[in-house]
């Protein structure tokens, strides 16, 4: 098992410990964070998270209700912003209000994300399609941008890109959902390099399965799902440990990297009968 362990971490980034991660330093904890999609989910156990060690957080999300509910949780603490990741002038000015009040943060976290199962042969999905891509993509460098020449000035920070081990390879049903992690994953590489020798650093994370209101409506077998707030912890020390890319559980990280080996013969016989995400639910 512990051999298991080591073959994922050295080759998959496991959970914060690949070999591209060894050039990156360790992050201090964080006094202030900017998450994304913390009304619910992974985002909400991250800023719980980080919220329970003491930082300061700048929370997006569409559900301003929900994010004063975290607000009242700890008061005082808690920056909300009620806003669309589509809306890059609201994000613009979110990241000026609270950078006046904070300062640059430490990390950012680009979460929010949405999955729909989107089928090519249906017109009406086109529309679902465009706003995958625009939220979790898109809405991944909306989110980054205001703050990135902020942390370049000051030689320090973390952007944190949460992708999908969906994006690993096209997941039949999930079309949209698939393409747009894996060109987040490209978009978080290209960043990365782009910053790397600045003091930035771009950490990618593709959760497996977590306990949340999006797998909440799966009906399959989700193997080796986390709990969101377990997810969370392990997110937190792979940003921690500095690393470049991170599966979350490492289960999924070989997982993936095994499923991004198989040779499209076998992968496209066994997948089509794989089962598709609802076309009915947000
Ligand atoms: N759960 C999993 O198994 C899993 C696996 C792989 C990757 N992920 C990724 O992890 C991230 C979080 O997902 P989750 O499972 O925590 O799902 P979730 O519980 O549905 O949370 C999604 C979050 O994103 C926010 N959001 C969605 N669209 C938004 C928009 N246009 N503008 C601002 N905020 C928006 C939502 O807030 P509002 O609705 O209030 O705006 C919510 O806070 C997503 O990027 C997802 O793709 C999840």
């Amino acid at each position: 098992m512990i051999r298991i362990r080591e073959l994922g971490g050295r080759i998959l980034g496991r959970e914060g410990s690949g070999i591209a991660d060894l050039a990156q330093s360790q992050i201090p904890n964080p006094k202030s964070l900017v998450i994304s999609g913390a009304s619910s989910g992974i985002g909400l156990a991250l800023a719980r998270h980080y919220l329970k060690c003491g930082a300061v957080v700048a929370a997006f999300a569409r559900r301003g209700d929900l994010l004063q509910k975290l607000a009242a949780e700890f008061p005082g603490k808690v920056y909300c912003y009620t806003l669309d990741v589509r809306d890059a002038p609201a994000i613009q000015a979110a990241a000026t209000d609270f950078m006046s009040h904070v300062g640059v943060p430490d990390i950012v976290i680009a979460n929010a994300g949405v999955s729909r199962g989107t089928l090519t042969e249906y017109a009406e999905d086109e529309e679902v399609f465009q706003n995958i891509m625009d939220i979790n993509v898109l809405g991944m460098v909306k989110t980054f941008q205001p703050f990135h020449a902020a942390m370049r000035e000051a030689k320090q920070g973390t952007l944190v890109g949460i992708a999908s081990v969906a994006g690993f390879r096209g997941l039949p049903g999930s079309g949209a959902y698939s393409a747009s992690k894996a060109a987040a994953m490209s978009y978080l590489e290209s960043l990365r390099v782009e910053l790397h020798g600045s003091g930035v650093k771009v950490v990618t994370i593709c959760p497996g399965y977590i306990k949340t209101p999006m797998t909440d409506i799966n009906t399959y077998p989700m193997p080796f799902i986390l709990e969101a707030d377990e997810a969370a912890r392990r997110m937190a020390r792979a940003i921690e440990r500095g690393a470049s890319f991170s599966v979350v559980p490492w289960q999924m990280g070989l997982t993936g990297w095994l499923l991004k080996r198989l040779p499209n013969w076998i992968y496209d016989p066994v997948f089509s009968k794989a089962p598709h995400k609802s076309r009915d639910h947000q």
